[in-house]
């Protein structure tokens, strides 16, 4: 037995049964190890992604499951019976077709996935979903990690939903409602004196000196990190089992992308969508962009840099995803752009107005970088286009809050409501 092994219960007695889940590979030398709380590899320390042995599935199968992400757990590394244990249900969020955004913008056929439906209000509901499910089987106690702020609202939320203690750590200068709805849950909260760079560097510490801890963007990563296929899945099976033409993603660490983009691979060769070619958009805030420079640059290899933005959640300088964004955008003919602070809060208000739909700074940053590239001719306005909305404007308030026009108080008279100008 090894030290790790010994660390954790469930697998003391063999490694843990995570559903078709059958084992771990390397995403750079493709050596391949068992299921546990593994995430980098031991020859070349490339990530470490998990591996399946998918069964014959059908679309009756998955539609007869429940309306949240477990419709799709025989393709997530979780216990099979997962449905039927507490978790936050994440997940079957709306697909909301975006006719007034696309007549502003000149599109043919626009949809927002509305990700702020989650439980959270973020689509990290979903990756600490999974990532909760698999760190219970490997006998983990405590769920933790470092986060820009919706991940940290997730954690905490799912930790107090199964009873187990949460370690969340932000960087301090987050959006107070952020804060907020972390501190509420009741769970260890730390906030520190840096940026999110320096926080997932004390959490990576961390993790080294507490194996029965599950950061989940640390050690249990390649469980986590398939969550955010469902946002895949959904989408294909929303628009009628299809798959769309091309679809823009927000970039924090380009996990979410990336598994995107996998998503829709799986359901494309399990024969449960038509296989057709998508063109997958990342999109970044300028003050973090550093993906965006890489794409333009031509380079594989991402760049660190120190984020300045008002997009708080995307603010990740070293992305640790970054290299695998540039190659699937690269393959399937997409690209990475990034728009300005105000350009960020200008397509915040312009969502909410046109669309009815209001987003944080990451859907300003998403629907900024469509605007951009269907200017710039990369996005075609003709093609079937989706965007990701990952989360809630009312955690970002103080994005908007100096643009946005608030009336004065009038008295409760018809008098003083025409004389406001009201009437028209
Ligand atoms: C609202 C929101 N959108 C998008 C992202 C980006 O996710 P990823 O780190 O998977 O790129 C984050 C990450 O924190 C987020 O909070
Ligand atoms: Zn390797």
């Amino acid at each position: 037995m090894t030290e790790t092994d010994a660390a954790h219960p469930a697998s003391a007695t063999g490694t843990p049964v995570l559903g078709n889940a059958s084992g771990l590979f390397c995403r750079e030398c493709g050596q391949t190890t068992e299921l546990g709380p593994f995430y980098a590899c031991t020859e070349c320390f490339g990530p470490l992604e998990v591996s399946y042995d998918f069964p014959r599935l059908t679309r009756a199968d998955i539609e007869a499951g429940p309306a949240n992400i477990w419709r799709y757990a025989a393709l997530l590394p979780v216990p099979a019976d997962i449905a039927s244990r507490p978790t936050t249900q994440p997940g079957y969020t709306k697909l909301i077709r975006a006719d007034g955004l696309a007549a502003e913008l000149g599109m043919r056929r626009l949809w927002i996935k509305d990700d702020s439906g989650n439980p959270t209000h973020s689509f990290k509901d979903r990756v600490v979903a999974v990532a909760l499910a698999a760190a219970t089987e490997m006998g983990f106690k405590v769920l933790a990690c470092p986060s820009t702020g919706n991940l940290a609202n997730a954690v905490a939320a799912a930790a107090a939903r199964v009873g187990i203690r949460s370690v969340v750590m932000v960087p301090a200068n987050l959006e107070g409602q952020k804060i907020l709805t972390t501190a509420v849950y009741g769970g260890t909260f730390v906030t520190v004196d840096g940026t999110y760079d320096d926080v997932n560097r004390l959490a990576s510490e961390l993790a080294g000196e507490h194996d029965d801890w599950a950061f989940v963007n640390v050690n249990v990563r390649p469980y986590y990190a398939e969550g955010s296929k469902t946002l895949g899945f959904e989408i294909a099976e929303q628009l009628g089992w299809r798959l769309p033409d091309q679809i823009v993603v927000p970039i924090a660490s380009g996990a979410q992308l990336v598994k995107i983009d996998k998503g829709f691979s799986e359901l494309s060769s399990l024969g449960l969508v038509e296989d057709k070619p998508w063109k997958v958009f990342g999109a970044q805030a300028t003050g973090c962009s550093p993906v965006s420079e890489a794409f333009a640059r031509g380079w594989d290899v991402v760049r660190p840099v120190k984020p300045d933005t008002i997009a708080k959640s995307l603010a990740i300088g070293n992305p640790a995803d970054g290299p695998y964004v540039l190659d699937v955008v690269r393959r399937t003919g997409g690209a990475v752009a990034d728009v300005s602070d105000a350009e960020v809060t200008d397509s915040m208000r312009l969502l909410a107005r046109a669309q009815g739909v209001f987003g944080e700074t990451a859907g300003g940053v998403t629907v900024g970088v469509l605007r951009k590239l269907l200017a710039s001719g990369q996005l075609d306005p003709e093609a079937e286009t989706v965007i990701i909305n990952s989360g809630d404007g009312l955690k970002t308030l103080d994005a908007v809050a100096p643009e946005v026009h608030v009336p004065s108080a009038i008295k409760p008279t018809v008098e003083a409501f025409t004389a406001a100008g009201y009437e028209g």
